[in-house]
């Protein structure tokens, strides 16, 4: 859940900001992208050298830092803005009471204010100072704000007195933000079947009819899916590409007819089918059972058409969204939508060949998003994790009405 989450740590000075090294490991571990902002008294317990080194990233304490001679600004609002999720811990009683009161006089206070995004914070100090009123009040002021309290744990404190205080532990806190963000993926709930990549005909047992489709465009699609909180089955065509979340059932196939076979397993199921592979369209009468040697003159291959993967299912749908992919030369749009109509789909994701860095292989696509109203979505040129996202988006925004 946390992979490529955008995280804002805030540390605050408390001797529980030592178990922040492990938090961050666990938090960079999980796949997040980990920006962390410090109050100056967390710096006498933990070492930002460590903390940077950790998160790959400089940790900011000042609203101005100066650089080789040159006066620089961190700025709090577009560190703020830039989090999908922020994270106070340890939260000391000092920091609750300004958080609930908005006294804003340090860079961590002020990123906290112009954050838009969910927040966490995981209070620590002695069991007194947690017990007393204001903090109680305080802690109540930002749930009320709904902000998400991490509560602290019962044991043995800083000070070696025994009670309620402890900051929640780093793998605690992890869960806690991994249960927030499954509850609220805007996939939960949902099941969502992919094809991916080639697939090859036998013509004998050394050689196939194939394509150049790496699968990487249909992996992204999963992976972004499971990560909004879906539950994916993909079919693979043969590619050397893993996927190892536990919401993906990988399903790997060779030929055009077992991709049908394991899709229509999964078909029924299905909220949402999505065709991304680039299936062979034909294949040949028979794969000869030996290698075929070479002859004198010319080689006739007889090839007989494919099943229609797409076409099939979306021929049996009750309430399934089904989107096709079309991969086109010339006259796309014209085609794209010609498709959609013959295949009976839902919406269509046009790649042209004709766009650099569109299409097969590389890590890059271009793609237009048609729906079978003939609205028209063009995306940039974008990395194929980013396109997953908006083709998604898109789905999401149509079944969701
Ligand atoms: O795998 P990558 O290297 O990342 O490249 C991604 C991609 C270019 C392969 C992908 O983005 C894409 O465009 N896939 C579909 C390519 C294609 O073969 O299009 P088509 O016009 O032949 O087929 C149209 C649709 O029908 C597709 O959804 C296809 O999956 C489906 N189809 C086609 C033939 C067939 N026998 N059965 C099908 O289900």
């Amino acid at each position: 859940m946390l992979a490529s989450r955008r995280i804002l740590l805030g540390i605050t000075g408390g001797i529980a900001a030592y178990k922040t090294t492990f938090l961050t490991r666990l938090l960079i571990k999980a796949g997040a992208e980990v920006r962390i902002v410090m109050t100056e008294s967390a710096g006498h317990f933990v070492s930002p050298l460590t903390l940077a080194t950790l998160s790959r990233h400089e940790v900011l304490s000042d609203f101005v830092r100066e650089e080789e001679g040159a006066t620089d600004w961190n700025n709090h609002v577009e560190l703020g803005l830039w989090a999908d999720l922020m994270l106070i811990a340890p939260a000391t009683a000092n920091t609750l009471s300004k958080m609930a009161s908005g006294t804003c006089d340090n860079l961590l206070l002020a990123c906290y204010m112009s954050a838009k995004c969910p927040v966490f914070f995981a209070p620590a100090m002695d069991l007194d100072m947690y017990d007393h009123p204001a903090t109680r009040k305080a802690i109540e002021t930002l749930q009320g704000y709904g902000h998400h309290l991490i509560p602290a744990g019962t044991g043995e404190l800083a000070s070696g007195l025994h009670g309620e205080g402890r900051m929640a532990e780093p793998e605690d806190i992890v869960a806690h933000l991994e249960a927030y963000l499954r509850s609220h993926a805007p996939w939960a709930g949902k099941k969502v079947l992919i094809t991916a990549g080639p697939t090859h005909e036998p013509i004998d047992p050394v050689r196939f009819i194939g394509n150049h489709s790496s699968g990487k465009m249909g992996f992204e699609l999963a992976r972004e899916a499971a990560r909004q909180g879906a539950e994916v089955t993909l079919v693979t065509g043969p590619t050397h590409l893993q996927i190892d979340q536990p919401q993906v059932s990988c399903i790997r196939v060779t030929t055009a007819r077992e991709m049908l076979e394991k899709a229509e397993q999964a078909f029924d199921r299905a909220d949402v089918f999505i065709g991304a592979a680039a299936v062979a369209d034909y294949r040949p009468r028979e794969a000869a059972p030996e290698k075929i040697k070479k002859q004198a003159g010319e080689m006739k291959l007889e090839l007989v058409r494919n099943p229609d993967i797409i076409q099939t299912l979306a021929a049996r749908k009750k309430d399934q969204y089904v989107v096709g992919f079309a991969l086109e030369t010339e006259r796309e749009t014209e085609h794209a939508l010609a498709k959609l109509q013959r295949k009976g789909l839902d919406a269509i994701v046009l790649n042209s060949l004709r766009q650099p860095g569109a299409g097969f292989g590389g890590d890059t696509n271009k793609v237009s998003f048609i729906d079978k109203n003939s609205e028209i979505t063009p995306f940039e040129l974008k990395t194929k994790a980013e396109v997953a996202r908006d083709i998604l988006h898109e789905i999401h925004k149509r079944i969701a009405h």
